[in-house]
């Protein structure tokens, strides 16, 4: 059989689908989120079960995502149609492809209001504004920021015209050249950073926060949100993963492949963590102060170093260059079904959803301002974009994706397209696609909303 290509184009070779994906993978949910929630929901033990799930669950379901884009050559929910159809089943497998088109224009205007207030942090620090700056200025200024729509405004723009202008270039020229060049920076400054966290202050406390094992910290609760998370770190249940699975070329193997940039994820999101914890104990800041945490701790460890500035407007930069490299991807997969369904080009289609995005976006940066008391149920606009997505779209788009390639693909599709050359390997994602993530999604997905109505 010849081997048919995605008319969008394909990566040059397998270390740029890496380097793509790790790029789409690595990006705030490791630098601001991971943190964050870990510091909510009581430390090691979440990190556990987080790590649970992300080889568990999320490793199997990534290897079924790229799986299905390749073969599909198409935009997901192209892909999905094609293969249902080519497996003998509904194409309104497609649903799965819609679900998670959407997802990724909810995650879009979140994370673009958050990318916002880091591109606001690029230019404080190069403007020298936290220099010795105390946690209690650097809370201040982070509530005064969030309280200005205006500003809000103007970083959720630009962001959002970065992130469009690079989509809009297409996979060979836009995505894989933006790739080539953020992704190596990207590494280049985190190293940096590890090198300072790992001689900084109250390294040890921050070293057993994250790992020290406590059962009693542990909620059913936590639970969800590791499960989330495993999905929202890795990009996964939406299709982002699946779109740049559909560009690579064929030769390689996705096994190795999605286990290289499974590692690489986890590694940011615990360097992360080594980087903030310890900054949190040693100001005595509260590590479940929620989104606001990264925000707060590192403009005080910046504030009080020798050149601090420099090297924290390097650190800003860094998160910059992470969050655009996955907001790309978050856009693609809807961006390319536009193309495909209505043959237009992807400077109109980009333009299009840009600016579904940036609305949207609006709502989510006023919920800190204009639109606060606006609630549905307790959460604000903002925490429903992302309770929505990573606590039920994501998961349930994963759980929809683990069933559809563990139970309703040929098997000798799934042999032709994974070639792991150990059967063992074969059998091990086989087992775990088929019984251990679609059970584990169901079954905390189901204690949760039993939960909710005992409550
Ligand atoms: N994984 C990215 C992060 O950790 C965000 C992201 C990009 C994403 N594409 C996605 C999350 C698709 C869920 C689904 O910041």
């Amino acid at each position: 059989m010849q081997e048919k290509l995605s008319i969008h184009g394909a990566w040059s070779n397998r270390w740029v689908f890496v380097m793509a994906a790790t790029g789409s993978a690595v990006g705030l949910g490791n630098i601001w989120k991971f943190p964050y929630i870990t510091g909510e929901n009581g430390g090691g033990a979440f990190v556990l079960v987080y790590l649970v799930c992300i080889l568990m669950v999320g490793i199997p379901i990534m290897v079924s995502e790229v799986l299905i884009g390749r073969r599909g050559r198409q935009s997901p929910i192209n892909s999905m149609k094609d293969l249902a159809v080519e497996s003998g089943l509904s194409p309104r497998w497609s649903l799965a492809g819609w679900v998670g088109a959407l997802a990724g224009v909810m995650i879009f205007s979140f994370y673009s209001v958050v990318a916002g207030w880091v591109l606001y942090y690029v230019a404080g620090m190069a403007n020298g504004d936290f220099i010795d700056i105390g946690s209690e200025m650097a809370g201040k200024r982070f509530e005064v920021l969030l309280a200005d729509a205006e500003t809000l405004l103007i970083w959720h723009s630009v962001f959002v015209v970065m992130v469009m202008t690079v989509v809009a270039g297409g996979v060979s020229k836009g995505l894989e050249r933006a790739t080539r060049i953020m992704m190596p920076a990207l590494f280049v400054l985190l190293f940096i950073l590890l090198a300072y966290s790992m001689t900084s202050g109250a390294f040890g406390q921050g070293f057993d926060f994250l790992f020290h094992f406590d059962p009693s910290q542990l909620t059913w609760n936590a639970v969800l949100v590791a499960l989330g998370h495993s999905f929202f770190t890795l990009s996964l249940g939406m299709g982002s993963i699946m779109a740049y699975g559909s560009y690579m070329p064929k030769k390689a193997s996705i096994g190795s492949t999605v286990m290289m940039i499974a590692v690489l994820d986890t590694l940011v999101a615990l360097v992360a963590g080594l980087a903030i914890f310890p900054i949190v104990f040693a100001n005595q800041l509260d590590p479940g102060a929620g989104p606001g945490l990264m925000f707060i701790t590192l403009p005080v460890a910046f504030g009080q170093m020798p050149g601090g500035h420099i090297f924290g407007f390097l650190f800003f930069v860094l998160i910059a260059v992470a969050a655009w490299t996955s907001a790309i991807s978050l856009m693609e997969p809807a961006a390319a079904w536009i193309v495909e369904k209505f043959g237009i080009k992807r400077v109109p289609a980009c333009t299009a959803l840009g600016a579904l995005v940036w609305l949207l976006g609006v709502a989510c940066l006023g919920s800190f301002n204009f639109m606060s008391d606006f609630k549905i149920g307790s959460m604000t606009f903002f925490d429903l974009m992302d309770f929505a997505t990573a606590n039920i779209m994501l998961p349930l788009g994963g759980l929809f994706i683990a069933i559809f390639a563990g139970w309703k693909i040929k098997r000798y599709a799934l042999e032709d397209e994974l070639s792991f050359k150990q059967n063992f390997w074969f059998s091990a994602w086989y087992f775990s696609i088929r019984y251990i993530a679609p059970v584990a999604v169901a079954v905390i997905f189901a204690l949760n909303l039993y939960n909710k109505f005992a409550e």
